[in-house]
């Protein structure tokens, strides 16, 4: 299942930046469909796909170098417009005859550049001081790069500038090629929605016909026809992707669909209650439902496991097996539903360039001994912003469809060591408490401080402390709070010491067996969002 080839779409080519799924999101968010592939990619088939436009990503190589990736240059003779951003304008240079060169100091960071406006990409760019002499506009991009463009190819000419780079963004308009060497995708870039929707909107033409409306209709159509009169088994978890593909597919088909609830008790305080409570019996859905209360067997299996991918390979695969079996009862079954979206296919190595650096256990890891005939993913292609306009389309409740996200492995990755019950319990409550004092600190309200993922975790320290005249050598939770706008980078949120301190004290006086509270400053990178 997938969006609906007469779909206008912009194709990403990914050289394996860190920012590739951004660049993709921020193409959506011009309406325009967007997908990422591997620079791999062969070119016929590229040609194929009928884009409307190509973008070339940042990467982390130079591109005169041996064996660095590359791209043909035909690629840039299909007649589509192509916009290279970082690596990608350095390579369109280098691959059309230009030079680029290690330049003598990195550029990095908040950046002054000069755009020259009647650059089609430059359009709209207002300037930060007023117009300077030469009609070229000050504004502020974010710059990531040790190669520059020494020289360009020929038919370019340099349509922007800093002080330490002569060829910020080139132009050969009659071939429409386009070339950045900063990040417009980043939100450092003031203008870089704009400089992207001038692109994707204007030089590539795209009509900007992409809305989550027309998402759920079409899906909605599309899974009834696939589906027929069969029946749909679905591992439903309780979280964004796979309630919002619960109710998808509750609308398209109803009472087909049979959703198998593992609770593995490793969830937050009360989730797996509350997940019953909206999908069960007198929940809003139409659907047959099956909670399995599996905690017992995980933690077995978990006892003494302290390697964090080992932990998450047992979750994934004691999910699985408690899933048969659940599956095995109902018996044939026409097709297994899955919420996979678009940033687990790019993760998992499936989309782009990304190297897999946690194994995702909801993507690769499908039952073995589960009968049905055909698999559904009906979310593949969107991104999580994506899935909740849908949820929101689909009525699902609010407090469900901005649910924080939570791994599938849940608690099993925020324990630091080996997993007992004993330590859930402890970083259930402390979670709770933390939830409780964030959400009673925000209120209505939707303070700048707000994290978009926050949870308590236990480290694996005890230490020494005194409670009352009673000397104590109990553990240590750890505070995490990020900023992040794509998970795949993330800032430490600045929370209100006060708001702290009170969650600190709450956790001490309440939760049994801690005696400490740390807050963790750590961004990703260097630190990943989760402990392990
Ligand atoms: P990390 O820890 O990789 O987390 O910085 C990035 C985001 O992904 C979530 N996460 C997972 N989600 N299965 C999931 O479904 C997993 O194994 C998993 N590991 C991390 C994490 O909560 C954060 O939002």
């Amino acid at each position: 299942m997938s969006v609906t080839q007469s779909e206008e779409k912009v194709i990403v080519i990914d050289f394996g930046g860190q920012y590739n799924q951004l660049v993709a999101r921020r193409v959506r968010e011009c309406n325009v469909y967007c997908e990422i592939y591997s620079y791999k990619t062969p070119i016929d088939q590229i040609r194929a796909m009928g884009a409307k436009g190509i973008i070339l990503t940042g990467g982390p190589n130079s591109c005169y170098e041996e064996g660095a990736p590359t791209a043909s240059k035909e690629l840039f003779e299909l007649g589509i417009p192509v916009l290279g951003l970082c690596y990608g304008a350095q390579l369109m240079q280098h691959v059309l005859g230009g030079r680029v060169e290690r330049a003598s100091a990195r550029e990095y960071g908040k950046t002054e550049v000069i755009v020259d406006t009647s650059s089609p990409l430059f359009t709209g760019v207002k300037d930060l001081r007023g117009e300077d002499a030469t009609g070229g506009v000050t504004t502020v991009c974010w710059m990531s790069h040790f190669d520059y463009i020494s020289k360009m190819a020929p038919g370019f000419e340099a349509v922007a500038y800093t002080d330490n780079c002569p060829v910020a963004a080139a132009q050969d308009k009659s071939r429409g090629l386009y070339a950045i060497q900063f990040h417009p995708e980043v939100l450092h870039t003031v203008y870089g929605r704009q400089m992207l929707h001038n692109f994707v909107r204007g030089v590539c033409g795209c009509a900007g016909t992409w809305r989550m409306d027309s998402f759920v209709e079409s899906s909605v159509k599309e899974i009834k026809q696939r589906v027929g009169d069969g029946k749909v088994l679905l591992a439903l978890s309780g979280g964004v992707d796979s309630s919002v593909l619960a109710a998808l597919l509750a609308r398209a088909i109803g009472p087909q669909l049979t959703c198998v609830f593992v609770d593995h008790g490793l969830m937050r305080k009360n989730e797996g209650d509350e997940v019953e409570a909206v999908f069960g019996k007198g929940g809003a859905f139409d659907i047959n439902f099956i909670r399995v209360n599996a905690a017992d067997r995980f933690y077995i299996k978990l006892a003494g496991v302290d390697e964090p991918e080992r932990k998450r390979k047992i979750i994934g695969e004691e999910f699985i097996r408690v899933f048969e079996e659940e599956a095995k009862k109902i018996g044939a079954v026409d097709f297994l539903a899955q919420g996979t979206i678009y940033p687990d296919v790019v993760e998992s190595g499936l989309g782009g360039e990304s190297a897999v650096i946690k194994s995702h256990h909801n993507v690769g890891g499908l039952p073995d001994y589960v009968d049905f005939k055909e698999i559904i993913e009906p979310l593949r292609d969107l991104f999580k912003d994506e899935v909740r306009k849908v949820g929101i389309q689909l009525g699902i409740p609010d407090y469900l469809v901005n649910r924080q996200p939570f791994p599938g492995p849940g608690l099993g990755i925020r324990i630091v060591g080996d997993v007992t019950a004993e330590k859930i319990r402890m970083v259930q409550d402390a979670d709770a408490i933390y939830r409780e004092e964030i959400a009673a600190a925000a209120g209505d309200t939707n303070p700048p401080w707000m994290p978009d993922q926050y949870f308590a975790a236990l480290t694996n320290m005890r230490s020494v402390g005194v409670m009352g005249d009673e000397r104590t050598y109990d553990y240590a939770i750890a505070l995490r709070a990020v900023k992040t706008i794509d998970f795949m980078t993330a800032e430490s949120a600045d929370i209100p010491w006060e708001v702290l301190q009170k969650v600190m004290s709450r956790i001490i006086n309440e939760v049994r067996g801690v005696n400490r509270v740390f807050y963790d400053l750590t961004s990703k990178p260097p630190g990943t969002i989760e402990m392990e």
